[in-house]
């Protein structure tokens, strides 16, 4: 089955817009360790991936005075919200598959409980918790990891090496259908 690569998710206006608030640095750090937990646990690769990728881009900017007012952040964000439904929009419009764009969206929507009246400890799926770990891996205190700098053109290098090493895990499994 062909997939939506991530190279072509990021290089769309939309992930551009929206993940340059957030931080290309971080995106593609969260992508990389999900790729490496998914593996781990053997949990869909492409599915965990898109999410990380994905998973901030609800953010809004809290700034007050050129600065990030983290306080009033905790107060008002629903960031996991916004990036559920900004990632679905943008997968079904890239031509991902459905399903998939669903599970990487409510991976997106609990990747974090900070904006909910409740824990998710205990209830998440294996999917989502593989993307809630990666993106606390690169968690610095204050939001500092939103500031990490990333060239464009490094972050397109490195999806693509990933975009890779997803497609030669695909074609394990097909071999492995095969000789079954
Ligand atoms: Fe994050």
């Amino acid at each position: 089955m062909s997939k939506v690569k991530l190279v072509d998710i990021f290089k769309h206006r939309v992930t551009q817009k929206y993940l340059q608030r957030s931080g290309v640095n971080h995106a593609v750090t969260v992508a990389y360790n999900a790729f490496d937990l998914a593996v781990e646990q053997n949990v869909d690769v492409n599915l965990a991936v898109k999410a990380a990728l994905l998973h901030d881009m609800g953010h809004y900017e809290w700034y007050r005075d050129g600065k990030w007012d983290y306080d009033e952040y905790r107060r008002h964000d629903i960031h996991a919200i916004k990036g559920a439904e900004r990632a679905h929009k943008l997968l079904i419009r890239l031509g991902e598959d459905r399903l998939a764009a669903k599970e990487v969206s409510l991976a997106i929507l609990l990747h974090t409980d900070s904006y909910l009246p409740f824990d998710l400890k205990g209830k998440r799926t294996a999917l989502q918790r593989v993307v809630t770990e990666a993106d606390n891996m690169d968690e610095q205190p204050k939001g500092l990891h939103h500031y990490k700098e990333m060239e464009k053109s490094e972050a397109i290098k490195l999806l693509r090496k990933l975009d890779k090493k997803i497609a030669a895990l695909d074609s394990i499994d097909e071999d492995e259908k095969i000789s079954s």
